[in-house]
């Protein structure tokens, strides 16, 4: 069992408080992220998880073992923990083969030499390195230095993966490559992940749960990936998922209104007076004439899939992202400049 308990858990560092009074559960076997911008706190939860870093106040369990309470003062040594880590800064030791790099944390424990052999082996053929146990790091790609990394904090056998930023050092195809390659590890091995990044792609592709958490180090929202996209608990949380747009408007009587024109979706219930509406690029609905928004042309990117048309609204600004395909049979190749009309296929209403 690898469930980890988080319970208001706070630390500071001086007079700089990092966390406070965080509580979170992540469930045995689940691959959970923890989302939030740089300086939040990620990597301090991390550490103070692997045990390289005290707590002021709460208390973390891992499984039924409790392996850090500010209050008894316990804390278990980082190699108690039964967890493995991967840290941003990972370090593959450049003088040591892949074998041995893997064998490390095996060597210091000083298990078997027989058993550590197998288990390096096991963990080598797990992130698909097979073949490549005799090479140095500096034979290696930094994709495939990356699963060094990774095959030596599985060596062990963890229950608990902990990940910080992992696939930050590799170009596009690799990050995505071994995005899918770790949740191939979480479903062969059964090991629970926590994952820490900035970036919401990967946290959205890869979570079966994540939690956001804002500049003070506070959880915003915790939910699925589609829960945290299709109804974000506020502002921050919609704003931090993907590229957003904002149009303030006035609610009266039930009916919304920007400069005086109508509004084209009506607003959620509940709000009134000055509100702020939010919605995705992918939200907005162009067309050149007919009801909706007016709008003027200020900019158009053809970006291939997409062309992005960043338009003026009554003073204020949208970026869109119109589906090139569409665009062409709709004849809505638009130039700067150009009027057109905007609607909305969804938005979020933020007071
Ligand atoms: N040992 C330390 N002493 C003092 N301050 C620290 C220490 N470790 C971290 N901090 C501070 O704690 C805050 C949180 O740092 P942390 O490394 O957890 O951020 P992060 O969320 O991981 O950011 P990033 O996405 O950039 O990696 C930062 O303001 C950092 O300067
Ligand atoms: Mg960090």
């Amino acid at each position: 069992m690898a469930e980890i308990l988080i319970e208001n858990i706070s630390k500071s560092f001086g007079d700089h408080t990092v966390l406070k009074d965080l509580s979170l559960t992540v469930r045995d076997g689940e691959c959970f992220t923890l989302i939030g911008p740089s300086g939040c706190g990620k990597t301090v939860l991390l550490r103070i998880m692997a045990g390289f870093e005290t707590l002021d106040a709460g208390r973390m369990s891992i499984g039924s073992e409790v392996v850090a309470d500010a209050q008894s003062g316990t804390a278990l040594p980082p190699e108690q923990r039964s967890l493995g880590v991967v840290f941003q800064d990972y370090a593959v030791w450049p003088h040591m083969t892949v074998r041995q790099n893997v064998g490390y944390p095996l060597k210091i424990a000083r298990r078997d030499p027989a058993e550590a052999a197998a288990l390096v082996q096991k963990s080598i053929d797990d992130v698909n390195l097979t073949g490549m146990e005799d090479r140095l790091p500096s034979q290696l790609s930094g994709g495939q230095q990356q699963r060094v990394a990774l095959a030596r904090a599985l060596v062990a056998q963890p229950s608990l993966l902990l990940l910080d930023e992992p696939l930050n050092n590799l170009d596009a195809n690799l990050r995505e490559e071994m995005r899918f390659e770790i949740k191939a590890l979480q479903k062969n091995l059964g090991v629970t992940i926590l994952y820490v990044t900035h970036d919401q792609e990967i946290a959205l592709a890869i979570s079966d749960r994540m939690a956001l958490l804002d500049e003070q180090g506070a959880i915003r929202q915790v939910g699925t990936p589609e829960e945290l996209f299709s109804a974000p608990a506020d502002e921050f949380v919609f704003s931090f998922l993907g590229m957003s747009n904002f149009l303030r408007v006035q609610v009266q009587g039930g009916r919304a209104s920007l400069e005086g024109c109508p509004f084209p979706l009506e607003p959620q219930a509940g709000f009134a007076g000055e509100v702020r509406v939010g919605f995705r690029p992918s939200d907005v609905e162009l067309s050149r004439d007919g009801e909706g928004l007016r709008a003027t042309v200020r900019r158009a990117s053809f970006l291939g899939a997409f062309t992005d048309y960043q338009l003026d609204v009554c003073g204020q600004h949208v970026r869109t992202a119109v589906d090139t395909h569409e665009a062409l049979a709709r004849n809505l190749l638009l130039a700067e400049g150009d009027a057109c009309v905007l609607n909305l296929r969804n938005a979020h209403w933020f007071s």
